[in-house]
């Protein structure tokens, strides 16, 4: 065994213990962590026999040892929080020598190992001094398994979607109990993507076309609606019902034409729609079903009536589901204000196995093929196909079906959502305690405020606790919402209140079913205030008092 003269990092060397060459009464195993600096000094972590079982603590193993180097006598344990400035001088002799694949790990440890003492520091709950601390009506909730694995996959250096991606993708799909769950970088994108899927070729006579009605509703975000006008389609609004705030579903049924082809829909701020109307309707009218889930990941239908699922097979009745696996396609959003987050974020899901390339090849340029990056060959058949006009055996990869972008997250996204995930339950959990807990006590107003009413058969996840001020109540809601303001109590409109009366609207094509009165109503009158876990029993307190002031004043 030859060794170089200088000591580098990655070698183990014998050192006198104490530290000092004259008094030296025994000899122990160091690993460098560092070459000399300038001073000659090199900063070691000890090597002993014993594990101090701490986590702290990594057992070497013989694959560990650079080949040709021989592994130390009795298995050692690295202790990789034990370290020492000391001069390169006092090194008895350099032993033997790690691996840069394990110094990788080592350091990848020695990285994350402060990030739960960093996150109890950023992350430290103070207590709630009304009106100077802001209550907000959303906002994202993380912890150091967050940003553990939002540092893991920063240190992957593989940025693209990636190991966590996947990891994510298939959680999440476990969770909501669904066949292929696809994340996008954001709802909006996840909404586009559904309904640009509906529009491929590949669908046949079922393909939406421009020019083809979509039904949907007006008090809602814009990007529910903006795919169907991207792609020339017809949106065709009906009114909302007030308290549920979703689709008025007695007037559903005029909506339908001979031009009719798919239903497009938010569940509003985590509250379902009446999926025992809506899918019983598209089944019988051969109608796409877009759920947009983005406000409602968690919430659950129990149908009361015989449905069938887009393959024809029934949907048992009674039994609880998760919204967005009822019609053909469900979308979420991760951005911070949603039930789980990565920043930026969206995902696209489906049991439909025609759906799902389709929507990955919309998602990834439009492209045929479905490696996933990095991989080359996952068909097995990457020069053997015969697409379009293009020559035979034409590469796969670069062969195009649709007119695609390119909506994927990077991985480091996907680590934050799978740590998320984590907390998921308890988030739900949260979300739902807290709006019993307002509605229970704001029941007191219940003629001046219309409460919010879950939808029959739903157990919502609650985003927000929507409220709309009565006519005859005599009060504002710019108001109350400036009241709520100056007491730093954080309020949402319900989004655009009503679409077509948003400038970007004048001019786009849309048919209205009867009229949209309550959906004035709810661009009028109505607001939501917070119920995310972020929120403790003090801020409710606060916010209910605050409420009460202003309609009892
Ligand atoms: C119902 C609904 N759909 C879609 C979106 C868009 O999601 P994103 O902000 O991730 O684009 C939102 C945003 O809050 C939403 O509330």
């Amino acid at each position: 065994m030859t060794f170089e003269t200088s000591i580098k990092r990655g070698d183990i060397c014998l050192l006198p213990f104490p530290f000092d060459n004259l008094a030296s009464r025994q000899k122990r195993p160091a690993l460098a962590l560092s070459s000399a600096d300038e001073y000659g000094e090199i900063i070691f972590a000890f090597i002993t026999a014993s594990s101090n079982s701490s986590s702290t603590s990594i057992k070497l193993e013989a694959e560990h040892y650079e080949n040709n180097f021989t592994p130390l006598p009795h298995s050692g344990y690295l202790h990789i929080n034990q370290h020492v400035r000391l001069n390169q001088n006092i090194v008895i002799k350099k032993i033997s020598r790690l691996t840069d694949r394990f110094l990788e790990y080592l350091f990848r440890q020695l990285i994350l190992q402060h990030i739960p003492a960093f996150s109890e520091i950023k992350y430290k709950s103070t207590p709630f001094t009304p009106t100077l601390q802001h209550i907000p009506v959303s906002g994202k909730v993380l912890g150091d398994r967050e940003l553990t694995l939002l540092v893991e996959s920063s240190l992957d250096g593989w940025l693209t979607t990636g190991r966590f991606n996947k990891a994510f993708e298939k959680k999440l799909g476990q969770f909501i109990g669904v066949k292929h769950l696809l994340t996008t970088n954001s709802g909006s994108s996840a909404n586009l993507l559904a309904l640009a899927a509906l529009t491929s070729p590949k669908l046949g006579d079922r393909a939406l076309k421009p020019g083809d009605e979509i039904i949907t509703v007006a008090a809602g975000f814009p990007t529910t609606v903006n795919p169907a006008l991207q792609y020339g389609l017809i949106p065709v609004f009906v009114d909302v019902e007030l308290g549920t705030y979703n689709i008025d579903t007695d007037k559903i049924t005029s909506a339908i034409s001979d031009k009719t082809r798919a239903i497009m829909l938010a569940h509003t701020l985590g509250n379902a729609f009446n999926l025992d109307v809506i899918i019983h309707l598209a089944r019988k009218h051969n109608l796409w079903v877009i759920e947009d889930c983005c406000d409602a990941l968690g919430t659950t239908y129990s149908p009361s009536r015989a449905l069938t699922d887009y393959k024809g097979k029934p949907i048992e009745i009674g039994k609880s589901y998760h919204v967005g696996t009822f019609g053909d396609i469900g979308t979420l959003s991760f951005y911070p204000a949603h039930h789980i987050t990565m920043g930026e974020g969206g995902a696209v899901f489906t049991n439909s196995g025609i759906l799902k390339p389709i929507i990955e090849s919309f998602r990834d340029w439009g492209r045929d093929c479905y490696c996933a990056p990095g991989e080359d060959n996952s068909c097995g058949k990457r020069f053997c196909w015969q697409l379009g006009d293009l020559p035979k055996g034409y590469d796969h990869k670069y062969s195009y079906s649709h007119v695609g972008y390119n909506l994927k997250i990077t991985d480091m996204q996907a680590a934050v959502g799978l740590a998320q995930l984590d907390q998921l339950e308890a988030f739900i959990e949260k979300r739902r305690a807290n709006f019993s807990y307002l509605y229970n006590a704001l029941n007191d107003l219940k003629d001046k405020i219309i409460l919010p009413k879950a939808t029959q058969n739903c157990n919502p996840s609650w985003f927000g606790f929507p409220i709309t001020i009565r006519e005859h109540a005599d009060k504002k809601r710019v108001d109350l919402l400036q009241h709520l303001d100056s007491k730093n109590i954080g309020s949402r409109l319900i989004f655009a209140g009503n679409l077509i009366r948003q400038p970007y609207f004048e001019n786009q094509p849309h048919r209205i079913v009867d009229n949209l009165t309550n959906t004035d109503l709810v661009m009028n009158n109505s607001l939501w205030i917070g119920l995310g876990p972020m929120l403790n029993k003090e801020m409710l307190d606060f916010m209910i008092s605050e409420l009460k002031a202003f309609f009892q004043s």
